[in-house]
């Protein structure tokens, strides 16, 4: 469990904010020993994630995933030194299947628990060994792109987050997926949406750039968004012809990739104002996974001498491996959690609990 140098054994971590269901263990020096997610498939028909089956789904698929990684691990729940879970922000049904199962398994073996805001799990993915040369030290700029979140947050410390931009209206990774829906491509859209977008010209329709070039760091998509919804109803009802849809997926694509380099250049300028010593630029939530936004976002992070990382794809959405990991960060701290802690469908990075006690955590 916990000695003198933090962690000595494993850690498992449970992931069910939203329709993935996910369970990970790692070693005490961060390295996977065993990972598992399923995307719950039974949401597509409706378009969305509805949060009932999700909830139950994460019910009845956990015992399994649990087991699975466990095995796969080698280990019993003896063997453990903590237990984590994702407990907010997200969907209250599926947070509270997923921290109650974990605190089931650490009130059964008497191991400490942790509440891991998913939030900070994305933010602490690139600290993940092996994935940064030198660890990510603190402090970096994150830009958190997901289908709840866009936001610009200086990860100063462990718990200590500060935001410095964020969407005045919907998240990106939301944009991705109701363009998708307007091309008729399936749900989770924005996968889908990338891959037409590769057959496209990115130079057909002349998109907006919604706050490109205005002060400060904050989104918005909604004019973009609106915007090829005209584009889109300007064709008669069914399917849009093949080369067109692609057109506009890459237009749009692109559109979305220049807005993020701009807001990433203004979030740059006001993180170094905070924070001259921080080098690293850092992309995290589903929609890293995107080629073009990655590479919009690594040539602003080169053009002003930062370094810049983003997770492997399958690190990018939602899983337990970036639990663990947070888990991990915070037993290292002496930031465990009791068991009647409450999971919170809304629990922002910036919120008083979640600064460690003074001087835990502040290693860099
Ligand atoms: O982080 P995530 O798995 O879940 C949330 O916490 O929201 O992000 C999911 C979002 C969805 O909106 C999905 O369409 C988007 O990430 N996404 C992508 C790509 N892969 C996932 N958007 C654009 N391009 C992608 N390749
Ligand atoms: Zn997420």
């Amino acid at each position: 469990m916990l000695d003198g140098n933090g962690v000595s054994r494993p850690v498992v971590a449970v992931e069910s904010s939203c329709d993935e269901t996910a369970a990970a263990v790692l070693a005490p020096d961060g390295t996977i020993l065993a990972e598992t997610v399923l995307s719950q498939s039974a949401h597509a028909r409706y378009g969305g994630v509805v949060p009932e089956i999700a909830a139950r789904a994460h019910l009845a698929h956990l015992p399994g995933l649990m087991a699975e990684v466990m095995g796969r691990a080698g280990l019993g729940y003896a063997g453990l030194g903590g237990v984590a879970a994702s407990s907010g922000p997200g969907l209250i049904g599926g947070l509270i299947v997923g921290s109650s199962f974990a605190k089931g398994i650490a009130l059964a073996h008497d191991l400490p628990f942790v509440a891991v805001n998913h939030l900070e799990a994305h933010a602490l993915t690139p600290r993940l060994p092996g994935l940064v040369e030198g660890g990510a030290p603190f402090p970096y700029l994150l830009l958190l792109l997901s289908g709840g979140h866009c936001q610009c947050v200086a990860v100063e410390a462990l718990g200590h987050y500060v935001r410095l931009g964020t969407t005045i209206d919907d998240a990106v990774g939301e944009a991705f997926d109701k363009v998708a829906k307007m091309l008729g491509l399936g749900w989770p859209g924005g996968p889908a949406l990338e891959r037409l977008a590769n057959g496209g010209d990115a130079g057909r329709f002349a998109f907006p750039r919604p706050l490109r070039g205005r002060p400060g760091c904050d989104f918005s998509f909604s004019g973009l968004k609106t915007a090829v919804a005209q584009v889109v109803a300007a064709y008669p009802s069914g399917p849009l012809p093949g080369r067109d849809a692609a057109d506009i997926a890459a237009s749009f694509q692109h559109a979305v990739a220049e807005v993020m380099a701009d807001r990433a250049a203004h979030a740059l300028a006001a993180f170094s104002q905070r924070n001259p010593e921080g080098r690293l630029l850092v992309v995290a939530g589903g929609v890293a996974a995107n080629q073009a936004v990655r590479a919009a976002l690594q040539r602003v992070a080169a053009s002003r001498g930062f370094g810049f990382a983003a997770p492997p794809l399958r690190l990018c959405g939602d899983n337990a491996v970036m639990v663990a990991w947070a888990g991990l960060e915070r037993l290292r701290a002496g930031a465990t959690s009791p068991l009647d802690h409450a999971p919170r469908p809304r629990w922002p990075l910036d919120a008083p609990d979640m600064a460690l006690a003074w001087g835990a955590g502040m290693a860099r």
